[in-house]
């Protein structure tokens, strides 16, 4: 049996795996190795998997560290315990998928866990949703992660989830969501002028929203295809 120390977020784990291999692991430049993880959506750069209870440590670095809250909800920022985020995790997964859908950002490739996703407010009536992301590893941004990641999230939206329509809203001095989002499909709709406090000063906020009618699937169409066509009828 071949013992393998495997890094997953901030724990270090010891896994045996039998002899051939079970798991496949990959080590990143700066010596962290990571396990294969369960992902749902696989794109170039980036997959989205499940959120997972080992990583909330992680979660929580990312929720106290204020130079990404900067552009995300500044004003909401505060040191937020690791209790804290562990209930929040257990109360989300007691609270089930109804109102919200959360996903782990993973490198493809390294597998390292780099940020969140998360479709909220779902309403199935009406079939909408908010979206939001952060990408929580500082060396990840603006490599194009943060468009395929929106774009992933948009799969499992549309394609998966029937909805009609989601929105999100950005801050008006941060052009590299801005620009990630419209990049995966999102348009700007309106701003909600000086709503947002930064420092001293106001900000607009930016609404976006991205219509089922307009997004092109990029994983799962390939995915989600009939083993036949008959019976098929549009959707009424
Ligand atoms: C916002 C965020 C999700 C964007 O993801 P990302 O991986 O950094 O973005 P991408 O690399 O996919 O795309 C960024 C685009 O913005 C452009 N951009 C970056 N900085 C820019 C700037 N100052 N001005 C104009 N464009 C800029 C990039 O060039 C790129 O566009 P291009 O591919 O056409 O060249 C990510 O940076 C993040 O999570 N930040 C911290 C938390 C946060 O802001 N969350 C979102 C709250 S709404």
């Amino acid at each position: 049996m071949l013992s393998v120390v495997v890094k997953a977020g901030l724990r270090t784990l010891t896994l045996d795996a039998p002899a051939g291999g079970g798991f496949v692991v990959t080590e990143t430049p700066d010596g962290d190795v990571y396990e294969r993880p369960v992902v749902n959506i696989e794109g170039q750069k980036v997959a989205l998997g499940p959120n997972r209870r080992d990583l909330v440590p992680l979660y929580h670095r990312w929720e106290n560290d204020y130079s990404t809250r900067r552009t995300d909800d500044p004003s909401e920022a505060r040191p937020v315990t690791e209790d804290e985020a562990f209930n929040q995790y257990d109360e989300w997964v007691k609270s089930g998928t109804e109102r919200t859908i959360q996903f782990t950002i993973y490198e493809v490739g390294s597998w390292r866990p780099i940020g969140v996703t998360i479709l909220r407010d779902l309403d199935w009536h009406s079939r909408n949703a908010v979206f939001g992301i952060m990408i929580g590893v500082g060396d990840c941004r603006g490599k194009g992660y943060g468009t395929e990641a929106t774009r992933l999230t948009l799969d499992q939206a549309f394609t998966v989830m029937g909805l009609h329509t989601v929105l999100l809203d950005a801050l008006a001095f941060n052009p590299a969501g801005l620009r990630a989002y419209q990049k995966a499909g999102f348009r700007e709709i309106g701003r909600w002028r000086e709503a947002a406090l930064m420092n001293g000063r106001r900000w607009d906020v930016v609404f976006m929203d991205c219509l089922a009618s307009e997004f092109k699937s990029p994983v799962l169409a390939n995915v989600y295809v009939p083993d036949t066509a008959a019976g098929a009828m549009p959707e009424g």
